[in-house]
């Protein structure tokens, strides 16, 4: 097991972009005997402390899923308790990513929010935008069938008014109205917690990216952990559905 500064100077090759699904919040909080908002406070705590992590490993895109299109479905509570959190900590991802060169973007859909909050959202990824380190992007109300449909949209507006041949649509197009346009697909994804699955998170974009699931609950996520998965990730052959290259 190896520090953050020593897997950073190992001169291995470390995810140019990792994604991750922050899952476990609420066993934390239960496991503790705790209110679930106290495990999401908890899971932010956890991201702030990640967030500096990765870029001081090298990383250069860290995307997070922060608040999927279903989570409106919790309970009102829960919802208006998530809602307080982002409230508090993107002000302070914003102090924190201007201190540490840190460009913060967002994907999905931000239209649902309150006002004050999409205008917080907005300052953040203003204020970071010239910011030359690691690029954060936040999922929030994202939901890849979603951005998926909405891209449908946008390309289905561009053949309509004639600026596109429907047989002009290519991957390179898709990829392009997407909300990810720009940024590279994810090297890794980690989803913590032990569950196995995507819940609507990155569905194009994770065609040839490799999974691990971890059993640790968000808020438990550490350097250590972060270093251990990326050891795991440096021995996955990767072939893109190619063939193993010799020698490689
Ligand atoms: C899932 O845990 C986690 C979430 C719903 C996301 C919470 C968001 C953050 C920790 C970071 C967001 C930060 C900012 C600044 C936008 P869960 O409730 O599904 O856990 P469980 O499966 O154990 O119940």
């Amino acid at each position: 097991m190896h520090t953050i500064d020593e897997a950073a100077a190992a001169g291995r090759k470390i995810p140019r972009h990792i994604a991750i699904i922050l899952d476990g919040n609420g066993r934390w909080a239960k496991k503790r005997g705790l209110p679930r908002a106290l495990g999401h406070k908890a899971g932010c705590e956890a991201l702030e402390r990640t967030v500096e992590d990765c870029a001081r490993l090298g990383v250069e895109f860290l995307t997070v899923y922060a608040f999927s299109t279903e989570n409106w479905k919790r309970s009102q509570e829960e919802v208006s308790a998530l809602m307080q959190l982002f409230a508090f900590y993107i002000p302070r991802l914003r102090k924190r990513a201007m201190a540490n060169d840190i460009r913060v973007t967002a994907i999905g859909d931000e239209s649902r929010f309150a006002p004050e909050l999409a205008r917080m959202l907005d300052e953040l990824v203003r204020d970071t935008a010239e910011n030359k380190g690691m690029t954060l992007v936040m999922a929030l109300n994202y939901g890849a069938r979603d951005e998926l449909r909405r891209a449908a949209v946008r390309l289905a507006a561009q053949v309509q008014r004639g600026e596109l041949l429907p047989e002009e649509i290519t991957e390179e197009t898709i990829a392009q109205a997407l909300d990810t346009a720009g940024i590279p697909d994810p090297d890794l994804l980690i989803r913590t917690s032990g569950e196995q699955r995507l819940s609507n998170f990155l569905l194009w974009q994770s065609a040839y990216t490799e999974f691990l699931f971890p059993e640790v609950l968000w808020p438990d996520f550490t350097a250590e952990t972060l270093t251990a998965c990326i050891e795991a990730y440096q021995k996955r052959d990767r072939r893109f559905g190619g063939r193993k290259e010799a020698g490689s």
